[in-house]
Formats: structure tokens, C-alpha cells, sequence
């Protein structure tokens, strides 16, 4: 039964009495609170989300598969995986292997890397027959081989660089640019703000912001007061990233740094229906009921059919024992599972797999 029904904003916002217990501010299935409804900037250019929920890029995660699933569940946009500037430059086959999307996972913002101005612009011109949304440039990558080429998150250490670059996507892309950026590159350099606006200066129309340094990679926790600090310097809007993992810490991340929008990375693996618990979470709705073991089933099932048709065989097998592992994790015998699951080699037998290991799962 509802309790409360208000208009915000053009949003319905109900309060349902058979929500479950009263739940705190953040928690799925309630309201949010008003400044963070009030006081966001809605959109990025000429891009306007319906949510501020979004897809995080992420290599070997967020291919095409992964991108439409998670717009089905509500993601508002969904981020590439990183793509080489070099690459497209160059014509390499597996670049612009990596570029392939469906219409329905649109509206997307593709992400490449690189640091030389003039190769980004030749990247950013090359795409602009690709239907996509927002061309977004990595400034946050920590894996060595990306920053002893100066690209990634080696571009912290040069904010000047860091302009020239957007400038030079800017005047080349017909489509609104980004950039994605850490902190700083370690603890004694944490100048995100500083980076965040060269990225500004250089006609950038948002900047997300992971809450780690370089140094960090993925370790520790995301300090969100960079965020804030980036969202009181700039008037771009922010994209806050970093330990989002639920409506509530989404929420919290919004409340306690200001971000107009939100990135969720890792959280996704295994558990596309975030996007739609926040998506709920977001209109104001109860909290759907969590996705059970014949669920899971069907979503690895589909993801193993979309690996098949986009990858071919060989490698959807192998992708998909490491999908396998993410929706297994936390499971009752999830290591004697996966362990099984990791000798397969042919994908009927991972079909079967599929089916087998969620039989003798109850109650998850
Ligand atoms: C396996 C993996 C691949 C990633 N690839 C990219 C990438 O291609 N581009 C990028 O900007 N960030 C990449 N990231 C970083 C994520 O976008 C995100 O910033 C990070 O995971 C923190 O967010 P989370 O706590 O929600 O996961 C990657 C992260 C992981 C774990």
C-alpha cells in the first residue's frame, strides 16, 4: 500500500508501507534526499541521463554484452572498454574489434587512450561516425605497460598536457568530450583538482573522478573528499567512482560529495541487477526482490549466447569461466565449482556447467 506520493522535480517519489522496515535515506526503496535531486546538474552537453547511474569502463568487463545488459537494467549510460588512440590511428584490427556495439546499448560514451594531442584527434575525428554519445579520454589507467607510455594515469603528473589533449578531442570530436582521472598519481601528489581544471580549461563538458591514486590501483578505499574537492573547483558536472556497490553507498557518494552522476565498476560482476535496484532506488520505488539462483542462471546462459555470437567459441569459453567465477562468488562450494568450471573447454559442456552448478544452490 503507499503511503506517500510527491512530484519532485518531474520524479514520483513513493514511500510503500510494505517496503520493509523502515529503511534510512539511501537504503533501497526509499526517498533520496532532496539536494541531491536539486542540486545536480543533469546533464553532459547535449546529453541528458534519465538516470545518474552509469556503466564504468572497464577492459575485459564492459564489452558489448555487458554495456546492453546493463542499460536493460537501467544503467542511463554505459561506458567502452579503454580502446588504444594509437590503435585506431594505425588500423589494428583488435582496436576497432573493440569499437563493435549494439543500437540498444546506446546512448554510449566510448573511451580511449593515449597521449600524444595530435593522435587523439585523429581518434576522435575517426569516431565520429560511430553513433556514440560521449568520447571519453582515460587519464586514471595504473597498469604499467599504459604508464611507462605516458598514457593513462601517467597523464596526473602533466596537467598542461592533460589540456592540449582535451582541446585537441574538443576541436576534433563532434560529440561532447570527457576525461576520467584518479586523485593524483601517488599519496604525494593528489592534485585531481588541479588536473580536473586543465580538463575543464580545455572544453571538456565532464570529468569523472576515481577516488584512488595510481599508486592504489584498486586497493584500499575510495576517498570520496576528492570528489567533493573536484565538484566545489569546477562547473563541469562530476562523475563520482569509486566503492559504489548499492543503492545506499551510491546515495552516499552523491550526499557526500555533491557528484552530479555516478560510476559503478566492479560491483557489476556477477550483478548486472544493480543498475536496476538503483534505477529503482532513484524513481522512488520498493526495492525489488534480489535475483535467485534460476536468474543468475539465465543471465550467465545469455552472456555465454552473446559471448558465442561476438567472439566465437574459443574465446567465449574462456571469457566465460572468468564470468562464471563472478556469479559464483560467495556461493555455498563456489571454489569447487569454479575449479570445474575452469577446466571446460567445450561450450556445450559450459552450457551444462551453467545448468549444473546452481542445482544444489538454495536460498541465495
Ligand atoms: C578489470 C578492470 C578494468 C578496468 N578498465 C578500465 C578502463 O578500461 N578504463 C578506465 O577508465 N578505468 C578502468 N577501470 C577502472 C574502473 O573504471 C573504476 O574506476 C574502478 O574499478 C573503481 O570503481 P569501482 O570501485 O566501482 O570498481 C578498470 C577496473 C577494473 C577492475
Amino acid at each position: 500500500m503507499e503511503k506517500e506520493t510527491r512530484i519532485q522535480n518531474g520524479n514520483v517519489i513513493r514511500k510503500s508501507s510494505d517496503s520493509g522496515p523502515d529503511l534510512k535515506t539511501g537504503e533501497p526503496g526509499c526517498g533520496i534526499p532532496d539536494t541531491v535531486r536539486e542540486n545536480r546538474i543533469g546533464r553532459i552537453g547535449d546529453l541528458e541521463p534519465e538516470n545518474p547511474f552509469f556503466l564504468a569502463p572497464m577492459a575485459g568487463i564492459s564489452d558489448a554484452p555487458m554495456r546492453r545488459i546493463c542499460r536493460q537494467m537501467g544503467a542511463s549510460l554505459v561506458y567502452t572498454e579503454m580502446i588504444s588512440a594509437k590503435g585506431l590511428y594505425y588500423g589494428d584490427k583488435k582496436t576497432d574489434r573493440l569499437l563493435w556495439s549494439y543500437d540498444e546499448e546506446k546512448p554510449t560514451a566510448i573511451q580511449i587512450f593515449g597521449h600524444e594531442p595530435d593522435i587523439i584527434a585523429y581518434a576522435a575525428e575517426k569516431l565520429n561516425d560511430r553513433g556514440h554519445a560521449i568520447l571519453d579520454i582515460n587519464m586514471g589507467c595504473p597498469v604499467p605497460k599504459i604508464v611507462k607510455n605516458g598514457d593513462g594515469s601517467a597523464l596526473m603528473k602533466k596537467p598542461e598536457l592533460v589540456e592540449q589533449i582535451i582541446r585537441a578531442a574538443v576541436t576534433a570530436s563532434d560529440r561532447p568530450v570527457t576525461a576520467k582521472i584518479r586523485a593524483g598519481f601517488d599519496e604525494n601528489s593528489r592534485n585531481a583538482v588541479e588536473v580536473a581544471l586543465a580538463v575543464e580549461s580545455g572544453g571538456a563538458s565532464a570529468v569523472a573522478v576515481h577516488g584512488r591514486t595510481r599508486e592504489q590501483f584498486y586497493s584500499g578505499q575510495a576517498d570520496w573528499s576528492v570528489i567533493a574537492d573536484v565538484k566545489k573547483a569546477v562547473k563541469i558536472p562530476v562523475i563520482g567512482n569509486g566503492d559504489v556497490v548499492d543503492p545506499a553507498s551510491a546515495i552516499r557518494l552523491m550526499t557526500e560529495s555533491g557528484c552530479d552522476f555516478v560510476m559503478v565498476g566492479r560491483a557489476v560482476r556477477g550483478n548486472p541487477w544493480i543498475f536496476r535496484d538503483l534505477r529503482y532506488c532513484w524513481e522512488g520505488l520498493k526495492a525489488p526482490p534480489r535475483p535467485g539462483t534460476d536468474d543468475k542462471k539465465e543471465m550467465m546462459k545469455r552472456q555465454f549466447n552473446e559471448l558465442i555470437a561476438l567472439k566465437g567459441e574459443y574465446a567465449a569459453v574462456r571469457e566465460m569461466r572468468k564470468i562464471a567465477g563472478w556469479y559464483l562468488h560467495g556461493v555455498p562450494g563456489g571454489a569447487r565449482k569454479r575449479a570445474v568450471i575452469n577446466t571446460i573447454t567445450d561450450p556445450q559442456c559450459m552450457f551444462e556447467a551453467i545448468n549444473n552448478v546452481w542445482s544444489s544452490v538454495r536460498g541465495i
